[in-house]
């Protein structure tokens, strides 16, 4: 077991296969596929801190996308938090990633968060350039919004029993349908024709198959709107994309509508959905279009820092 520094108090583990289930409490169930993955897939490490022997923290890493990783959890049981734990973790797991070639570590982390000081704290501690504002949430409760005239106006009431339907010349089809064409255009197409802050590839595991949905024209792939649960209450609305082209034709209200009836009708209370800041347009469209429904708003930062190559 490592120890860290010249505090004789807590130790710090890599998460291996032996150890990770003992740290396995500190972990949401939103993130317990990739937990799973610890010592098993490259994409992920983490570690564990122990306080004579007993676990009180940890921290998880994932490689999203080349050498960039993000920090998907950094977590100190309250009781052992501001003893410099979550600095230790922080340091430790950058020494990972570094380790594997990790080039770039991305940390977010929302607004309202209760820790928000120390999570600032520990971030600066560790050289990360101070976080800027980067994804609205727009949490709304279901039952009111599904009854907004334009959400009423524009659910597509078929595709509520039917998982592939026409709306005018475009099929509309349950995320689950996606066939190998669609998975061929999504990866040639990404970065280009659509940048990756929308693609569905980098989420594909946690995509809800049943409450996402995508357009073909003429079996082309040309948009979606993709969800996934986040616990029993909660469906996200993580990324949304049509073609330059359609844009503007009410398909996005279309997939919205729909995906807010197919989520009433599946019993989840509540909806969030994510707008980039720089999406002034989308922005503009939230405020005004969910402004009778009410909603509450929270903003994700993010920092993003360059990992020394390690010797
Ligand atoms: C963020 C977190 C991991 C920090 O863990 P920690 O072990 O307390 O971290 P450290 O002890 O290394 O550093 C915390 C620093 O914040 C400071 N701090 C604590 N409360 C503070 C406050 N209200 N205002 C300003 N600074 C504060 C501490 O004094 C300490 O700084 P210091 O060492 O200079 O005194 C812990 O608060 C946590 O588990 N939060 C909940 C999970 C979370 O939100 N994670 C981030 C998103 S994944």
């Amino acid at each position: 077991m490592e120890k860290v520094g010249d505090c004789q108090m807590y130790c710090l583990v890599e998460l291996k296969k032996e150890n990770k289930l003992d740290f396995k409490r500190f972990v949401r169930p939103f993130f317990e596929g990739q937990f799973e993955k610890l010592d098993e897939d490259q994409s992920v490490c983490g570690a564990g801190a122990t306080f004579f022997g007993d676990p009180v923290g940890l921290a998880l890493c994932h490689n999203y996308y080349e050498n960039n990783w993000n920090v998907i959890i950094v977590y100190v049981v309250p009781k052992f938090r501001n003893m410099g734990i979550g600095t230790a973790l922080m340091t430790n797991v950058e020494a990972m990633v570094s380790q594997r070639d990790g080039r770039k570590m991305l940390f977010s982390y929302q607004s309202d968060n209760t820790t928000r000081l120390p999570v600032e704290k520990v971030l600066a501690r560790r050289g990360f350039p101070e976080p800027l504002p980067e994804v609205n949430f727009y949490r709304t409760e279901i039952e009111k919004l599904c009854d907004l005239g334009w959400i009423k106006k524009y659910v597509l009431a078929e595709a509520l029993e039917k998982s592939t339907v026409f709306y005018r010349e475009y099929e509309i089809f349950r995320w689950a349908e996606l066939n190998d064409r669609d998975r061929d255009m999504l990866l040639a197409s990404r970065g280009s024709i659509y940048s990756r802050d929308v693609s569905p590839l980098e989420m594909a595991e946690k995509i809800d198959g049943q409450l996402s949905l995508g357009v073909r024209h003429n079996g082309d792939l040309i948009g979606w709107l993709v969800t996934m649960k986040s616990g029993d209450d909660n469906l996200y609305i993580k990324a949304s994309f049509l073609k330059e082209e359609y844009r503007g034709t009410s398909l996005y209200v279309v997939l919205f509508s729909t995906i807010m009836n197919l989520q009433k009708k599946a019993g989840i209370p509540y909806t969030t959905t994510e707008v980039r800041t720089d999406n002034k347009r989308m922005i503009r469209f939230m405020n005004h279009a969910l402004a009778d429904a009410g909603y509450t708003r929270t903003e994700s930062l993010s920092t993003l820092k360059n990992l020394a190559p390690t010797l």
